[in-house]
């Protein structure tokens, strides 16, 4: 097979789906626009989902993309040869525009043609939907895979559970999808199929054919706009087309192991835990640069985001240690990673300095009661008699030395004890009154939030920086964060010093007073030059956005946003600001919520 580098292959798909029509746009954000159900961006499609269920794209119906995904599930297997916490989507979309017709032969053509995959044709598998109550059987594709030259025998039929896709969270878009593989190796018995793991076949990209919405459990509507929704792991293709063992071994790791074999003076390859503990190394760090130099940068925190940031920096010292790693060198390997990056992710060089900072400043923290932590937890798993460490002494590590609770049981289990979690909870909540719980919810993937509540509060949203722009008379207040629920907003932006009393009453009463006027909510499509010539504002990656959404309310607010928002301010009810907090060195935080009006 055709040899390859991330590069390469970034640039072939994009190049690919360009020249059948579609537009090329930027990554989205790692962190979610108003969707309060995950914490990272968990797929190609996640950003799109409003214009998955009718909204409007400005760029229009045709779409590429290559996507920045997080997903920290599966951390606990980081280390063997597949799993990562961050991985790059290659994607392409058809809002309401083109089907199956289309997109099969596409797909077929990109991974045989010889100017793009160059994979033989009888290498390939495929799999359909086999039917059910829900959905009649995929026969439509099956056929079409056929006519591109898949033999008849490589075609799979195989059930929901194989191949249906969606919806991301309870309800929502969702449809059949059909997947695509490399017969690696022969079939381990005459009834092997994508389905079985015996390694025969490698997954390489996925098509999804949108045309339901799951109203609720078991209640499958036809979809008014049918979708096509494709996603293709870059480094997994990576991997397969080079006939490496691992992603490990992929053109994106290399740099990096350079660095940590200089710094350790140990091989990648030397022994099965030292390349673990490389892998987990590569994988965290990578992912903690891609956390912070994301344009919503995140900080290490004990909440949400930011404590996920803070367990995988964490996790990275810890293994760190197993290789002799010398302290503070995480920097240097994502300095590896952010110059392997740049072209395709240009924020990771705008954001290096922070980056470096940021790992220092968290592994300085933590080395700081490592080994103190580490002899205190010797102790106490010497003390264990019943198999479990206590609740209360979890919470202690954490407390005291810095030890996030997945490290503890890690290390527990490692010898062969259980932690007593819920005695972690409950001695954490009479601690503190702010917890991370909820967050631990929020890793599955979900559905943008649509609620109306939701819509209004970032309405509110809007208001809101306008009114920070002007009360603190700094047009520079950026926003560093937003997050909104159905119940609050919550809103970081960055701000020398704390608000005056006075400062937050004047922002509230302005809000109000705008909501008052009911003023209408417009939203208009402009190229992005334009956008920027009338003053909109907003953060943006403008490397291959051309066109953009804005919303402007009044002469009061103008931003280049992707919505959805109210229609007129007046909906919007009372604006009460709850809190104004700091949420990190330079950084404040505003808790604000609507209070409806009487009718
Ligand atoms: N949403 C599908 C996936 O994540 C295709 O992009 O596999």
């Amino acid at each position: 097979m055709k040899q390859m580098t991330s590069e390469k292959l970034r640039e072939l798909y994009l190049k690919f789906f360009e020249s059948k029509g579609h537009k090329i746009i930027p990554s989205a954000s790692l962190i979610p626009e108003n969707d309060p159900t995950v914490l990272f961006t968990t797929a190609g499609m996640h950003p799109l989902v409003p214009y998955l269920l009718g909204e409007k794209h400005p760029e229009g119906t045709r779409l590429t993309d290559v996507q920045k995904c997080v997903r920290t599930g599966d951390i606990d297997e980081v280390g063997d040869l597949s799993h990562c916490t961050f991985f790059e989507m290659l994607g392409n979309w058809s809002l309401g525009d083109y089907f199956k017709e289309e997109m099969i032969p596409w797909s077929y053509e990109f991974l045989t043609s010889e100017e793009y995959l160059g994979i033989p044709s009888d290498q390939l598998a495929v799999s359909v939907f086999e039917g059910d109550a829900d959905a009649p059987r995929d026969e439509e594709s099956a056929q079409l895979w056929i006519k591109c030259g898949i033999k008849p025998e490589n075609v799979y039929y195989l059930p929901k559970k194989h191949n249906w896709w969606g919806p991301a969270g309870l309800t929502g878009p969702c449809g059949p999808d059909t997947e695509m593989f490399i017969i690696r190796k022969e079939k381990c018995s005459p009834e092997c199929s994508p389905a079985c793991d015996c390694g025969a076949f490698l997954e390489i990209w996925n098509d999804v054919f949108m045309a339901y919405n799951k109203v609720g459990e078991g209640q499958f509507e036809p979809l008014e706009q049918k979708n096509v929704d494709t996603g293709m792991g870059l480094e997994r293709v990576l991997c397969i087309m080079n006939g490496k063992e691992s992603v490990y071994d992929t053109d994106v790791f290399e740099d990096a192991i350079a660095v940590i074999e200089k710094l350790t003076g140990k091989g990648f390859k030397d022994d099965p835990e030292t390349t673990r503990a490389f892998r987990i190394i590569l994988d965290h760090v990578r992912t903690a640069t891609f956390m912070i130099g994301d344009r919503k940068g995140i900080t290490p925190s004990n909440v949400d985001q930011g404590y996920v940031l803070r367990r995988i920096i964490r996790r990275a010292v810890r293994y760190g240690r197993n290789i002799e790693l010398p302290t503070g060198t995480l920097k240097d390997i994502a300095e590896a990673f952010i110059n392997k990056y740049k072209d395709a992710y240009p924020e990771l060089l705008d954001n290096a300095d922070r980056i470096k900072e940021e790992l220092l400043k968290e592994e300085n923290k933590f080395q700081k009661t490592l080994q103190t932590g580490l002899k205190e937890f010797e102790k106490v798993a010497a003390k264990v008699t019943d198999g479990m460490i206590d609740g209360i002494t979890v919470f202690h590590l954490y407390d005291t030395y810095g030890f996030p609770l997945e490290i503890t049981e890690e290390m527990a289990n490692e010898k062969g004890l259980k932690i007593d979690k819920e005695g972690y909870e409950k001695a954490f909540a009479e601690h503190q009154s702010k917890s991370k719980a909820g967050a631990e919810g929020k890793f599955a993937a979900g559905l943008a939030d649509n609620q109306a509540e939701t819509v209004k509060l970032h309405t509110a949203t809007h208001l809101l920086q306008a009114a920070l722009q002007k009360v603190l008379c700094d047009d520079n207040i950026q926003q560093r964060g937003s997050n909104i629920t159905a119940e609050r907003l919550r809103f970081d932006f960055s701000f020398p010093r704390p608000m005056t009393k006075d400062e937050v009453k004047e922002v509230e009463a302005l809000v109000n007073e705008v909501i008052q006027q009911d003023l209408p909510v417009i939203m208009e499509e402009m190229p992005l030059s334009e956008a920027n010539e009338r003053g909109f504002f907003g953060i943006f990656d403008s490397k291959y956005g051309e066109r953009v959404k804005t919303y402007s309310i009044g002469d009061f607010s103008r931003e280049i946003c992707g919505g959805p928002h109210a229609e007129h301010t007046g909906e919007l009810g009372t604006f009460v600001i709850k809190k104004e907090q700091s949420s990190s060195s330079g950084v404040r935080r505003i808790k604000a919520v609507l209070v409806p009006n009487e009718k």
